[in-house]
């Protein structure tokens, strides 16, 4: 997300004058970016995702409806990315869904685990008017994906993101692409391969903190030796973020059934302000029920808030290099 003025500005307000923003929710800048969950079905069970742990029916997001959302957002925002937790790549329309974003002026983003790439045909892909699209390789062999990606085929994966870079080298498209390097303890050694791949193919690499994604489990197998990699610190008790967390006001995830939710941590839809099948977004987003729950997070009365673990001092860090200029 590109941070301008106004949203800098309205940062401002909701960290110094929170309160400006309850008692008048209609002076609440409109998120720069949507999250739409193109689908919540997964072919992979990562270890530490809350994937496995969700409750709601699982299917795709019909094409039709991915238009109506779209259409009753009530405001165009700059960006829409088109997953929530899930794989995108999992619903066969998802090309339409980028194609059809672009053309109302706004710019798509996928994040993708890429081991279903394949199933897709590459040019298609590349002419999708993806804007951004992020691929999940978190090593070059074997253990270094699998271990942690349940569910993967490393070799069918490696063919996949070398085959997209090789063809884009040729035909173009998806101007932002990345290469995203989740840093745990048994990969974080590749981190020199993953480089090198970057530079070849002029891309950006992120290199993500591993999270727990709330879970109650012991950290110390993923985290990275190297400190300067994670999110947690190991020894002293992990502080609580003093400012408020922007996506309070900032946040706008709306799952595959039409309910707009909390934020992207609601993986199973807990928090339900309104459905866009109903009222715009810019109404749910300014109503009395969104005030509500804003107003229990300043009262530390919303569970989910109280274990997040991007509420914390480094919470989801990441770092981008950019090799995309590189000679
Ligand atoms: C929930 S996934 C959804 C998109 C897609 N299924 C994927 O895996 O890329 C969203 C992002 O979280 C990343 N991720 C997975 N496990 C993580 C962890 N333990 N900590 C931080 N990020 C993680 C994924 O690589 C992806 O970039
Ligand atoms: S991180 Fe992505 S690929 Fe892995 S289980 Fe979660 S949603 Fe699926
Ligand atoms: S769950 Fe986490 S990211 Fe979501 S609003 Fe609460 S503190 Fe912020």
């Amino acid at each position: 997300m590109t941070i301008n003025p106004k949203r800098i500005f309205s940062r401002g307000i909701s960290l110094y004058y929170p309160k400006l923003f309850l008692k008048y929710p209609n002076l609440l800048r409109l998120p720069d970016n949507i999250m739409i969950e193109s689908s919540n079905l997964c072919n992979l069970n990562c270890v530490l995702c809350t994937h496995q742990d969700m409750k709601r029916k699982q299917y795709n997001l019909s094409f039709e409806n991915y238009k109506k959302i779209v259409n009753n957002l009530g405001y165009k925002p700059e960006s829409i990315v088109l997953q929530q937790i899930g794989e995108p790549f999992m619903n066969k329309d998802l090309l339409k869904m980028t194609k059809y974003t672009s053309e109302q002026g706004i710019k798509p983003s996928v994040f993708t685990n890429g081991t279903l790439l394949h199933l897709f045909n590459t040019d298609e892909i590349l002419n999708s008017k993806i804007h951004k699209l992020v691929i999940a390789l978190d090593g070059v062999t074997k253990d270094a994906v699998e271990r942690y990606r349940i569910g993967a085929n490393f070799e069918q994966l490696y063919k996949n993101v070398i085959n997209l870079l090789e063809r884009r080298k040729k035909i173009g498209g998806i101007p932002d692409l990345r290469i995203q390097f989740l840093m745990m303890k048994h990969n974080e050694h590749q981190l020199e391969e993953i480089r090198k791949l970057a530079k070849k193919y002029k891309v950006k690499l992120v290199l993500k903190s591993v999270g727990s994604f709330g879970h109650d489990v012991d950290m110390s197998e993923w985290l990275p030796k190297n400190k300067g990699y994670s999110r947690y610190n190991e020894n002293e008790e992990n502080k609580r973020i003093k400012d408020i967390c922007p996506n309070i006001f900032e946040s706008g995830v709306i799952l595959n059934n039409g309910n707009v939710v909390l934020c992207c941590v609601d993986f199973d839809g807990t928090y339900v302000m309104g459905n866009i099948f109903e009222k715009s977004f810019k109404e749910i987003f300014r109503s009395k029920e969104y005030t509500k729950l804003r107003q229990r997070y300043f009262g530390n009365d919303i569970e989910l808030c109280k274990k997040c673990d991007l509420n914390i001092e480094g919470g989801d860090y990441s770092k981008i290099e950019d090799y995309s200029n590189e000679k």
